[in-house]
């Protein structure tokens, strides 16, 4: 599938006109946070008993042609992942010392290890395992997977006397399908301490810098190692190259494209499920809604899904996901509406973790009550995405793990032995909006902004009254409004109004008021680990102002958030 978002989150900035600078060290991998990973944190726990055997994604007919990475720990692997897959051919990232069955799976073409901290003569330094030398399909090492190549095929590496970090330019050194037609000099990213003394046997040097001798080598076996990074913005050609191995060395088609995508999936989808029932929670937010158009695709009225309505939601929210998913597309939908019981559960409450967690407690209550009452239900459909996956493969670091101490989401039943469908378990946020174009989900559930599970909850400072929850949804109803009016939405990472605890005396004509302090809150993001307050238009922010102190009586004074992430987070609580 073709990438229509394909920033690099640490050093470029795709709407820098409206955001302020990153820190570019500030890079996490942890991609996709929305809304939805609040709901599959809750059914995660809800559904601890895995179901044995493939999920939806995993290819059980025909083999999905595929790139395999091996991360060797480079914070670029995923971005590698994602330049591949933006060649339309699939990809998969895998450990560094994946046995072979790891890809298994696959009809694999081809075969690339990733850059990473560690110098290959470290102790203890990662090793590629010796059948990807002799798996027949063409390797591509980048940085420390070069200097691997050169390494275990009997080359030399050593110390560089000078270290490359930044911009290098390269210089072809005779023709390789690796290059094409590129240009005799490219600039470069390069990032590495070793350099290639001494090439393997069979190699040949096929590009060179000031500093390196071999930047680049190749030899007649389909091996080829690239002493820069090709996958970041910074070495523009990065993308041709990376195509040229993957289209004319590994001989790939190039053919998983969304339609292919969706088709596949369905197949797999009634594969897996056969005639038995699934059920699936809507949030409104995009990764639900597409996991449930996909399922619903495959398998009609054997899905039922349940939307709790929890009275913590924004402006028309719940009619929306009601009638985008039971009129529009026609599925089964049980829509719950719960605000008294969340709202009564909240009373007295003003520690945010309590908060979350009461609601946490009640939604899983909730579906469980509904589930319950269908019976016969075997599987739950989820939105887990491929960055979950990824960081959940790699350890504790598990964006669920996170989010569950997060959240403080815990003891939650575990009884409900469901098996899990995942159709989204390897694609990439991007990848899952075209998706959902694909199955014809209207581009507002598509282009969302992230909204957390615990809804407005978290922006009413301290207790939460049906009062305050409506004076909130107004003030945000006219911040949508406004950002929406002047096209800054969908360039917003999230963009939203929070109701203080503070009061503070105004005038309003010969009287004296003491309401509320609303404050407006927008922020650039590419991954919700970082983030930076948006440089919004100052006619905007003054619209937003003198709509919000005159048409709601609640409010009388609006402050701007001008807090980046870190330290601030992105929501007050
Ligand atoms: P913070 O405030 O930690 O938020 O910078 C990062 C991202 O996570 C969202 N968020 C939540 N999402 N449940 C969720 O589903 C939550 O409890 C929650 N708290 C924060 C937040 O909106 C932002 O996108």
């Amino acid at each position: 599938m073709r990438s229509s978002r394909n920033a690099l989150p640490a050093l470029s900035n795709p709407i820098a006109e409206i955001s302020g600078q990153q820190n570019p060290n500030t890079y996490s991998r942890r991609v996709a946070t929305t809304g939805d990973i609040e709901v599959s944190t809750y059914l995660e726990i809800a559904s601890q008993e895995r179901a044995s055997g493939a999920t939806a994604g995993e290819p059980t007919a025909d083999k999905l042609e595929a790139i395999a990475v091996f991360d060797f720990g480079s914070q670029y692997s995923h971005l590698i992942a994602r330049r591949i897959r933006e060649t339309q051919v699939y990809c998969e990232i895998v450990p560094y010392n994946a046995p072979r069955e790891a890809v298994e799976h696959l009809n694999l073409k081809g075969i690339i290890l990733s850059g990473g901290p560690s110098s290959v003569y470290d102790e203890g330094a990662p090793q590629a395992p010796g059948w990807v030398y002799d798996a027949g399909v063409p390797v591509l090492g980048i940085c420390y997977g070069m200097q691997l190549l050169a390494h275990q095929l009997g080359g030399k590496v050593a110390e560089g006397q000078a270290k490359e970090y930044g911009h290098s330019v390269i210089r072809r050194d005779g023709d390789t399908s690796l290059f094409g037609d590129l240009d005799i000099e490219m600039p470069v990213w390069m990032s590495h301490g070793d350099r290639i003394e001494e090439l393997p046997p069979g190699f040949r040097s096929i590009a060179f810098t000031d500093n390196a001798p071999i930047a680049a080598m190749a030899n007649d076996d389909g091996f080829y190692g690239i002493q820069f990074h090709p996958e970041v913005a910074h070495t523009p050609m990065g993308s041709e190259i990376l195509k040229n191995f993957v289209i004319e060395i590994c001989g790939a088609a190039g053919s998983w494209t969304a339609p292919n995508f969706v088709s596949d999936t369905i197949v797999r989808i009634r594969e897996q499920v056969g005639d038995k029932n699934v059920i699936c929670a809507l949030s409104g937010g995009v990764d639900s809604a597409v996991t449930a158009a996909l399922i619903h695709r495959a398998i009609g009225d054997q899905l039922t899904c349940i939307f709790v309505d929890n009275g913590l939601m924004r402006h028309e929210e719940p009619k929306r996901v009601q009638e985008v998913f039971q009129k529009h597309l026609g599925m089964k939908l049980i829509f719950v509406k719960a605000g008294e019981r969340f709202v009564s559960r909240l009373k007295g409450v003003t520690d945010p973790e309590e908060k979350r967690k009461r609601i946490g407690l009640e939604f899983i209550k909730i579906f469980e009550e509904e589930a319950g009452q269908l019976g016969n239900v075997d599987f739950l459909g989820q939105g887990t995405l491929y960055p979950d996956v990824i960081e959940s493969e790699s350890s504790e670091n598990s964006a669920s793990v996170k989010i569950k101490t997060h959240h403080n989401v815990g003891g939650l039943p575990e009884h409900m032995k469901l098996q899990l469908v995942e159709p989204l378990r390897y694609l990439f946020k991007d990848e899952v909006r075209m998706a959902g174009l694909e199955l014809g989900l209207p581009p507002e559930v598509l282009n969302r902004q992230p909204f957390p599970g615990p809804g407005l909850a978290i922006r009413i400072i301290g207790e939460i009254t049906h009062e305050k929850l409506d004076t909130l949804r107004d003030c945000d109803w006219i911040v949508m409004d406004e950002i929406k009016g002047d096209g800054l939405y969908d360039r917003l990472w999230q963009s939203f109004a929070v109701l203080t605890d503070t009061q503070t005396v105004g005038v309003m004509g010969d009287q004296r008021t003491y309401s509320h302090v609303c404050a407006i809150r927008a922020v650039t993001s590419d991954d919700a680990m970082t983030a930076d307050w948006a440089r919004l238009p100052y006619d905007t922010l003054a619209t937003i102002s003198n709509r919000i102190v005159n048409e709601i009586a609640q409010v009388n004074r609006v402050v701007l958030d001008i807090t980046s992430k870190p330290p601030g987070t992105i929501e007050w609580e």
